[in-house]
């Protein structure tokens, strides 16, 4: 495996895709990790990553710099580099030129990371401070027109640094300079695949439950599905799913949810019709923050409820992803401001004392959905769209009603039908239908009509924290258009959003 010491840069988690995208398992620490927990993994190499910070500052983060004595292949990137250097004795000095963004690097020797490279090759700087003297033992091995020591190496102790990032696309050969690393240097092998993981988290989950019962929130949405099945394999009986239909549901989902469970997978599964629970906590509520808060809230009562019925049970499992894990602890990241109060599995229940397990806490989303697959899961829950927890509540601006949900749910399952038909669903991260509390003047067969109006929404995406507006190609949103205002009782308007995230957000509240 590969260490990866967490300096702060927003490029952590592509490192850590990187390595793995080569079938090496990896692992991000922050900077205080102690030396024997390092021994203890036995890393074959570390990564020391970029950082906000300067070397010199007050509270720079630090690992401890006996690293460097382990007799481990290091690869510092940026800080990482910096931070090297600056602890074996060089010298890192403030530029006042600051280098951000393309630059040439011209490589001097094509050696150590940059074997089988061009001996010119573009590179991604974004840097204030730099090199200004080596420790003894070091060499310089690239540089570009103002950063003359863009990349080092003290090939005897292994110890490699790149003032660059070669995780981003920018760098074309950094991956080709990360494997250089991986394989040449630190000698590591590709084990890492999804049945080798299956295999070993099975042995893990069934080592660390024994004879206790494991409850699991199951939503349907992809993390909690596959986080399902592979509990299932491993304990079988022992795990028990609770799925709690809230009444906020896209068409047909309960149903769906209960079909591939239950009879496909087997799955002992504990299916709550709560409908009239949440609806009826929603009653004359309005604000989109206590909508959330209200259920939040009922969902981890009815939860515990269900939950408490269950004799032995010991553990509550999670579907939490390794980004969520990362984002949590980071070095750097400030609580930042509450834009919208996701509502998650995550506190519950307070009441039970029971111990959380979460096998999918090292994945990254596609490694998720690579494992479901693996597990034989179906394309249609492996790819879809994501679902906020609120679900359609968060799609009704206003009230929520009996009438408007089936207004919004029948709008979304003629756009979702249109989508896919049109073969738009893959490219979309999401599409979806917002119902407004207004009404407009339309004309029907003659007559005039004063009805509600539907928001089409459609993005493409990475990874959520920005968003762009689809170009759906006009045919399209007039079939749907077309099909809304005649298929959907109540609507005789539909607009289509073209709003990025951001300054808007992708849902409308
Ligand atoms: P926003 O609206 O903040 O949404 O741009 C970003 C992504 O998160 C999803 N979302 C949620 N997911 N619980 C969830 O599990 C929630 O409460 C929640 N709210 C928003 C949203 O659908 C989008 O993919």
């Amino acid at each position: 495996m590969i260490l990866i010491i967490d300096f702060g840069s927003q490029y952590n988690q592509l490192i850590a895709r990187r390595v793995r995208e080569q079938h090496v398992y990896c692992q991000i620490e922050p900077p205080g990790i102690e030396l024997s927990k390092i021994s203890s993994l036995a890393p074959e190499g570390i990564i020391l990553s970029g950082g906000p910070a300067s070397i010199y500052e007050k509270n720079s983060p630090k690992v401890d710099p006996q690293i460097f004595n382990l007799n481990i292949p290091i690869l510092g990137i940026c800080y990482g580099m910096q931070y090297m250097i600056g602890s074996l004795g060089g010298k890192v000095d403030s530029v006042r030129r600051r280098e951000y963004g393309l630059a040439e690097l011209n490589i001097c020797d094509q050696k150590g990371v940059f074997s089988g490279t061009n001996t010119i090759t573009p590179c991604w700087m974004s840097h204030g401070d730099s090199i200004s003297r080596l420790p003894h033992g070091f060499k310089v091995t690239a540089s570009t027109e103002n950063t003359k020591i863009a990349a080092v190496e003290n090939s005897q102790k292994k110890l490699y640094g790149l003032q660059f990032h070669p995780e981003v696309i920018h760098t074309p050969e950094g991956k080709k300079m990360l494997k250089n690393f991986l394989f040449s240097i630190c000698g590591c092998n590709k084990t890492w695949t999804m049945r080798s993981f299956i295999k070993k988290t099975i042995d893990e989950i069934r080592g660390e439950v024994g004879e206790k019962k494991v409850i699991l929130g199951l939503s349907g949405g992809v993390d909690s599905s596959v986080a399902a099945v592979l509990l299932n394999r491993a304990i079988d009986k022992q795990l028990t799913c609770i799925f709690v239909d809230n009444g906020l549901l896209r068409k047909d989902e309960g149903e769906s949810v209960k079909n591939l469970f239950k009879r496909h997978f087997r799955i002992r599964l504990k299916f709550i019709n709560a409908r009239r629970r949440f609806l009826e906590s929603l009653r004359g509520v309005v604000d989109p923050e206590r909508k959330r808060r209200i259920i939040g809230r009922t969902f981890i009562r009815v939860f515990e409820d269900e939950a408490v019925k269950i004799k032995d049970v010991g553990f509550l499992a999670q579907g939490t992803l390794y980004p969520d894990l990362i984002e949590s602890r980071s070095a750097f990241g400030g609580p930042s401001a509450v834009i919208k109060s996701h509502h998650n599995v995550g506190a519950l229940p307070k009441k039970m004392r029971l111990s959380l397990i979460e096998p999918l806490k090292h994945l990254f989303k596609d490694e998720v959905r690579l494992l479901g697959k693996e597990l034989g899961l179906p394309d249609d829950i492996i790819l879809r769209h994501p679902f906020p927890g609120p679900g359609l509540a968060v799609r009704i601006i206003g009230e929520v009603t009996p009438r408007r949900l089936s207004i919004v749910r029948q709008a979304d399952d003629i756009l979702i039908t249109e989508i896919r038909k049109s073969n738009n669903y893959k490219k979309l991260w999401q599409s979806f239908a917002i119902l407004l509390p207004i009404k407009s003047v339309g004309i029907m067969g003659d007559k005039r009509t004063f009805e509600h109006c539907v928001v089409i929404r459609a993005v493409t995406s990475l990874d959520a924290m920005t968003a762009d507006w689809a170009r759906l190609p006009h045919a399209l949103l007039g079939r749907i258009s077309n099909r809304i205002i005649n298929e959907v009782r109540g609507v005789n308007r539909v607009t289509y959003d073209i709003s990025s995230k951001p300054p808007s957000t992708i849902e409308w509240e």
